[in-house]
């Protein structure tokens, strides 16, 4: 295990006098991202990983996991959204590297009510592998804090993601991983991208817009189009508005952005208004690029997403005389179409 305390004020130092071109986290407090990313003062080994796709797994185990320090906490939603979600960066001191949408292992400190240490939870990583300092030693985490009542009506509160939204800059953090590669970029820089996300589930996300449309990198120009929808119950949840709209602004003909406000929107039946209905709306256009190589679908959040889309999408894709389970196999096969829901 390795354990380390970073200098934070370093860090404010660098993002916000040396390197700031673009505004994160709301983009009041803290500007991050230097304008060429990996090569000064990265490591070359980390920058070498995310260059050449080399997929990282495991590099650490709950039995010996990397010992981090939270550098940064801040709730990023408003305080009359439905639950505390935050942004916490962690200073893994170059030792964890990973690829835009992987996830980590967080093992929260304490003990279970049978006195054995906590299991690790699994959380995507919301930064680019450059990490928001781009010095390749950091990763950034979005969390919502679980808060729900049991059947005897007591209060109970999830164990890790309370950890991670009362946990202090300073403070240690033990991680495993990274994992997973269902969620991984794809490598045509022409692509298009569409993703779709219920709340924190936009995690891989702002990494693969970051990457496309903030970070500079000399062998990475990122020249498609993103297309996100992003579900999430208030406008007070909206996860990293800021940062999506000045994106958007400084790239129109490549960001498209689709909010589906769940509480304060209807579908045309009166219900809750979700990504799906703000996908329905636009349906043979989806289904059109679709039907083109180079489309790329991402899913991530909630389970229950994936068979709101094959509800409308089966009509459409029958209009056409296509079967739509069959299609969505070849697609998933072509790796076009990436499901991680939890
Ligand atoms: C690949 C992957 C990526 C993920 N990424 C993220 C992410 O980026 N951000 C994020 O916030 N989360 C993410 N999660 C979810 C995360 O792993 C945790 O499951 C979540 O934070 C809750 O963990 P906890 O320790 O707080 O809750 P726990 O203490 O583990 O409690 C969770 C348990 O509480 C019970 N429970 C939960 N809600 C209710 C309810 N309403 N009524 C009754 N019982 C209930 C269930 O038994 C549930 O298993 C991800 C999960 C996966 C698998
Ligand atoms: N890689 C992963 O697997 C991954 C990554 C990140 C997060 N997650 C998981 O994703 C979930 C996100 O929850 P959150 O608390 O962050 O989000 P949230 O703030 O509760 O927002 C979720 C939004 O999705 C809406 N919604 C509910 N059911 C839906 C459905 N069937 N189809 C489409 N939209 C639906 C909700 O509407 P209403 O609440 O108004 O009904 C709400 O607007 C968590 O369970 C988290 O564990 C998974």
């Amino acid at each position: 295990m390795f354990a380390f305390l970073p200098s934070v004020a370093s860090y404010r130092l660098q993002g916000v006098h040396a390197h700031g071109t673009c505004s994160v986290l709301g983009g009041k407090e803290l500007r991050l991202l230097p304008s060429r990313v990996g090569c000064r003062r990265g490591s070359a080994t980390l920058h070498m990983v995310a260059a050449e796709k080399k997929v990282p797994v495991n590099l650490f185990k709950p039995s010996s996991p990397l010992v981090g320090t939270c550098i940064y906490n801040k709730k990023i939603v408003g305080d009359d959204a439905p639950g505390d979600t935050c942004h916490v960066i962690i200073h893994h001191d170059g030792k964890l590297p990973y690829l835009e949408g992987q996830s980590v292992g967080i093992i929260p400190e304490g003990t279970d009510d049978k006195g054995r240490p906590h299991k690790l939870r699994l959380y995507s990583i919301a930064s680019t592998a450059a990490g928001d300092f781009g010095d390749y030693k950091t990763l950034s985490l979005v969390v919502k804090r679980l808060v729900y009542t049991n059947e005897k009506g007591e209060e109970v509160r999830g164990v890790c993601s309370n950890f991670l939204n009362d946990i202090k800059p300073g403070e240690p953090i033990k991680m495993t991983g990274p994992v997973g590669k269902e969620m991984l970029m794809p490598d045509d820089p022409n692509a298009t991208i569409i993703m779709l996300a219920t709340g924190t589930g936009i995690a891989p996300f702002r990494a693969f817009m970051r990457k496309a449309f903030v970070e500079k990198h000399a062998d990475y120009q990122f020249k498609g189009k993103m297309i996100l929808y992003l579900g999430v119950p208030t406008s007070s949840s909206l996860l990293y508005r800021d940062e999506l709209e000045e994106m958007k602004a400084n790239f129109p003909d490549q960001v498209e952005l689709h909010y589906a406000i769940s509480r304060e929107m209807k579908n045309k039946q009166g219900g809750r208004y979700y990504l799906q209905d703000s996908m329905a709306e636009r349906g043979e256009e989806i289904w059109q690029l679709l039907r083109k190589d180079n489309t790329y679908v991402y899913m991530c959040g909630l389970k229950g997403m994936d068979s709101g889309i094959d509800s409308f999408m089966t009509d459409l894709a029958a209009k056409d005389g296509v079967n739509w389970a069959d299609f969505k196999k070849q697609l998933k096969q072509q790796h076009r179409y990436n499901v991680e829901v939890y």
